[in-house]
């Protein structure tokens, strides 16, 4: 496999959603400056929702415009025209929509169902583009709903296919509680990609199981060639009770990188980022990668 992978990394917003103490704006830009620094290009750096629904992302407008200006691709959430209308006012290059393939999920996340908001969609969708700013679809629940449970793979297809038609350039497939395994991804994507081109779809992997490294695997396998990580392996959603973080960037990148794929990215600079943004938190990565890195280091002393 030697083609390139790209990588969205979403731990400023996926990875600090959750978390119980909300990082400060300064704190913010400074972690996506130091992933930048490490080699990373697209970076999910917030959210333009509700401050009762995602306090933790208070200020995402002050982050965008501090880092807009950057060499990078920007990426924030947008859930309605409100929301569409602060990102685009703080300089978006490229905002995301985000859809459930499941009810349970759809109510609790975003207070509609799954058609209402397609519905609600639309309209930002036909704006941002005429004002020339992208638009990426996020499918929640692909592989399980925690409230409804199993998830028929035709209901992601058909929501998926709904944020294609609408305009979206690339749809993220989100295992939002990790219960996913390989085999699973493999026909979710075939299916997928009978509406949507492989090279458009992108695999949003939470490692609540453990299974998310195997899975990109298998996706990788399969010919998709987007990955959305989270440095340490942070993130979560409020909304989804018992789902833990994002698969960690580094461990995405040691993959890789042991596959011959090139990532551009220098791992010392991502554990180091990564461990500053740990620091605050106050608890040490998940990741594996930065942790045998750390524990190495530590060793070498
Ligand atoms: P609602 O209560 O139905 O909305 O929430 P509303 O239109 O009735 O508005 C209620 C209040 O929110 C009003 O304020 C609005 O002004 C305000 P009030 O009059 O009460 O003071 N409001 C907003 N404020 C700022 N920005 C906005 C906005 N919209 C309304 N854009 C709503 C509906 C969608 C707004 C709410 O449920 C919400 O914000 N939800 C976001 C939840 C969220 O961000 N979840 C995490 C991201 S999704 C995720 O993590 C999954 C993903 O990673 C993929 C995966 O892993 O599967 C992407
Ligand atoms: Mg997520």
């Amino acid at each position: 496999m030697s083609e390139t992978v790209r990588i969205v990394e979403v731990g400023p917003r996926d990875g600090l959603q959750n978390e119980k103490t909300a990082v400060s704006v300064a704190d913010r830009i400074a972690f996506i400056e130091a992933l930048l620094g490490a080699g990373l290009h697209t970076v999910e750096v917030g959210a333009f929702v509700s401050p009762k629904a995602i306090p933790q992302m208070v200020g995402s407008a002050e982050v965008l415009r501090a880092v807009g200006g950057r060499d990078g691709e920007f990426h924030v959430l947008v859930p309605n025209e409100k929301g569409y209308e602060a990102a685009r006012d703080a300089g978006a290059q490229v905002i995301a929509v985000f859809a459930s393939a499941s009810e349970g999920f759809s109510r609790a996340n975003i207070n509609c169902s799954v058609a209402e908001s397609i519905e609600r969609f639309k309209p930002v969708i036909a704006r941002a583009t005429a004002d020339g700013i992208k638009v990426r679809g996020y499918v929640s629940c692909v592989l399980g709903c925690p409230f409804d449970g199993e998830v028929d793979p035709q209901a992601v297809v058909d929501v998926t296919t709904m944020l294609w038609d609408l305009g979206c350039y690339e749809v993220s497939l989100g295992d939002t509680i990790g219960v996913g395994t390989p085999n699973k991804v493999r026909a979710l994507l075939r299916a997928c990609a009978e509406a949507v081109p492989m090279q458009s779809l992108a695999m949003h992997f939470h490692d609540t199981y453990g299974q998310a490294l195997a899975n990109l695997y298998a996706g990788l396998e399969e010919g998709a060639r987007v990955i959305d990580s989270a440095a340490g392996g942070l993130g979560g959603c409020p909304y989804a009770p018992g789902a833990t973080g994002n698969v960690a960037t580094e461990d995405v990148i040691y993959m890789l990188e042991g596959m011959g794929i090139k990532t551009g990215v220098d791992m010392q600079k991502l554990v180091a980022a990564t461990n500053d943004i740990a620091g605050l938190l106050g608890r040490p990565p998940v990741s594996r990668v930065a942790s045998a890195l750390n524990a190495k280091r530590r060793a070498a002393k």
